[in-house]
């Protein structure tokens, strides 16, 4: 079946970042009613799947996007202290894309396009937009994927994914 064959080699692509104990820990970590760890799964299998259909370098954007929301520590208990500015910056719509760089250099070989794809994935929010088309491809597929998820609390490639991870781990 032509989906098992995307899924199989999105697993090829990725399997090492799904399967790593540091990226496991976002199994533990709440986002948008369904978990941060199935959104970058699904946010990583789509936009593969659109890197494929406009003949991008689909193996960097399947990497690229399954880690950018590689934070490991829930935002939603986290205390701030800091006013204006500062305050701002702290906020987790504009800290957590650099949070995803530093953690994702520190544990993966990441090249330059990645990193902008991870830095800059909440475009416009963040004001600087993505340097490539990988990473307007994530930067979409994100929005569309925290939007579905939001409606349905749901999204289709999990299920056969977190089979595929039960039996690596
Ligand atoms: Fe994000
Ligand atoms: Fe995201």
């Amino acid at each position: 079946m032509e989906t098992k064959k995307y899924y199989h080699e999105f697993e090829t692509i990725v399997g090492d970042i799904l399967t790593h104990s540091e990226f496991q820990k976002l199994k533990k970590i709440e986002h948008h009613g369904n978990g941060l760890y199935e959104h970058s799964v699904s946010v990583g299998y789509y936009s593969y799947r659109v890197a494929k259909i406009l003949g991008l370098d689909y193996e960097s954007v399947a990497r690229g996007a399954t880690l950018h929301d590689f934070f490991t520590e829930s935002w939603q208990n986290q205390k701030k202290d800091s006013k204006g500015i500062k305050r701002i910056k702290e906020m987790h719509g504009f800290s957590h894309p650099k949070t995803a760089l530093v953690n994702a250099e520190k544990y993966f070989d990441i090249d330059e396009r990645q990193a902008d794809m991870i830095v800059k994935h909440m475009f416009p929010l963040t004001p600087i937009p993505p340097m490539h088309v990988g990473g307007w491809v994530v930067t979409a597929v994100d929005k569309c994927v925290a939007t579905k998820e939001l409606i349905f609390e749901n999204t289709r490639p999990i299920k056969r994914l977190k089979s595929f991870i039960l039996k690596a781990s």
